[in-house]
């Protein structure tokens, strides 16, 4: 059994000072057993704790390191630019540099506004879709999270589907009353919604591919339906790319279906670790937003170099050719590896993966696609499973509902062992 005492420590400290001890509840580890580790050190695939524990990650920080931890090309661009100053308030060069790169190389943005979070970035994709179409509803899908924006906060996955809740205290009725919430993979549901309310629909927010709240793997077909309704309605469709932005190509779902979104957000890998999100679409839609339009929206650290520098350093690499399929293989191998253990054995589990997302359902439905045909009680097999990854060195986000991630960083033996470790928790959480 290892011992994780510096950790416990650190957090009986944190909790004096910091709500719940953390500064983003799933981190608490209300949903599994023991109390969070605090991390010291990481680097590639691998992370050490308080205590000189290894880990290998899975979480890669819930999503942005796709080139794993410290990478070298990351920091030594950082390293080098952050020896100029780390923010002006002012524009530099990195901003065009970072929007250069990625409208070249996506089919479907031709500019893009720099934010501070994927939050942020949903909360002004949604400001701008309902200042561009002077609509006011917004239609969103059970178990897609958008972020803590108040107006999404309603039945939302992430760390809300751990806690049981369906939204959030501080957030008025009127706020909520806007938005129209759909379940997924529902084409009636969308039908029925726009007839009802599609002279004020702004625009249909989802993630494209779910993956807050599990992997809830949508039907291409659904997504071509949305594409379909909004075309002819004149409602925008608005993907949250905030985890599949270049994640699952580099022009994310977006271009992984090959359906073209009105308005893109992005988050996590396009800061390279560092505090960024973004929203793009076509020069249409963003010359709305202000100075150019009457959309309001700003950020004293937003494009500062430092965090531009981080994201350029990173998305250079997720460009090189082969990059995505070198990534997609790796995960199909640890989940071939994980589910013929697991279909051997007989036991009621399904490991889903598009592209390096996975994510382990302790379910034998071969298919999930709406939030309401997760188990609940799957928590429970969860939390051995979590526990024995632990005690093997396996490091997952602590949370059946959550979605691991594999970087470049992660060898075919991290694969191997990460296997192993996977088959011996299955046994033990089916025992
Ligand atoms: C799809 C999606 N949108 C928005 C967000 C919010 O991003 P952030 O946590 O950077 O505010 C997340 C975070 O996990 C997300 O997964």
């Amino acid at each position: 059994m290892i011992t994780r005492s510096k950790s416990e420590a650190l957090y009986e400290e944190a909790k004096k000072y910091l709500p719940g001890g953390v500064n983003s509840p799933v981190r608490a580890f209300r949903s599994v057993n023991g109390s969070p580790i605090y991390f010291e050190k990481g680097k590639g695939s691998k992370t050490w704790d308080a205590d000189g524990n290894e880990y290998i990650d899975f979480c890669c920080s819930w999503g942005p390191l796709i080139l794993g931890h410290a990478d070298d090309t990351v920091l030594a661009k950082v390293s080098s630019v952050m020896a100029n100053g780390t923010s002006f308030g002012a524009p530099n060069k990195y901003e065009t540099e970072l929007a250069k790169l990625i409208v070249d190389n996506h089919r479907y943005i031709e500019k893009i506004r720099f934010v501070n979070s994927g939050t942020e970035a949903a909360m002004s994709a949604i400001r701008l879709a309902r200042g561009y179409s002077g609509k006011n509803k917004v239609v969103k899908f059970e178990g897609c999270y958008h972020g803590h924006v108040d107006s999404l906060m309603v039945k939302a996955g992430s760390g809300l589907a751990t806690l049981g809740t369906s939204t959030s205290a501080g957030i008025p009725e009127s706020f909520v009353k806007e938005t129209i919430v759909l379940p997924l993979n529902n084409k009636e549901a969308v039908n029925k919604a726009i007839e009802e309310y599609g002279d004020d629909i702004a625009c249909i927010a989802i993630e494209p591919i779910p993956a807050n709240n599990g992997l809830l793997l949508q039907d291409k077909e659904f997504l071509q339906f949305l594409r379909q309704r909004c075309d002819e309605t004149g409602i925008l469709l608005f993907f949250d790319e905030v985890i599949s932005g270049f994640r699952v190509s580099f022009e994310g779902a977006s271009g992984y279906y090959g359906i073209k979104p009105d308005m893109i957000a992005f988050g996590k890998i396009i800061g390279g670790g560092f505090p960024v999100g973004a929203y793009g679409a076509s020069s249409k839609v963003m010359d709305h937003v202000a100075p150019d339009g009457p959309v309001y929206q700003a950020g004293t650290l937003s494009g500062n170099p430092v965090a531009m520098a981080a994201g350029i350093a990173q998305l250079e690499q997720c460009l090189k050719p082969g990059f995505y399929d070198a990534l997609a293989a790796k995960a199909q191998s640890l989940v071939n590896d994980v589910q013929s253990y697991a279909d051997e054995q007989g036991f009621p589990f399904h490991m889903f993966h598009v592209g390096s997302i996975f994510w382990m359902s302790f379910s034998n439905k071969n298919r999930v696609q709406s939030a309401d045909e997760i188990d609940p009680k799957s928590g429970e097999r969860f939390k051995i499973f979590f526990d024995e990854l632990l005690e093997q060195g396996i490091y997952v986000g602590p949370s059946s509902y959550e979605v691991g991630f594999i970087s470049s960083a992660h060898s075919n033996e991290d694969l191997k062992k990460a296997a192993g470790a996977m088959k011996s928790a299955l046994a033990k959480a089916y025992a």
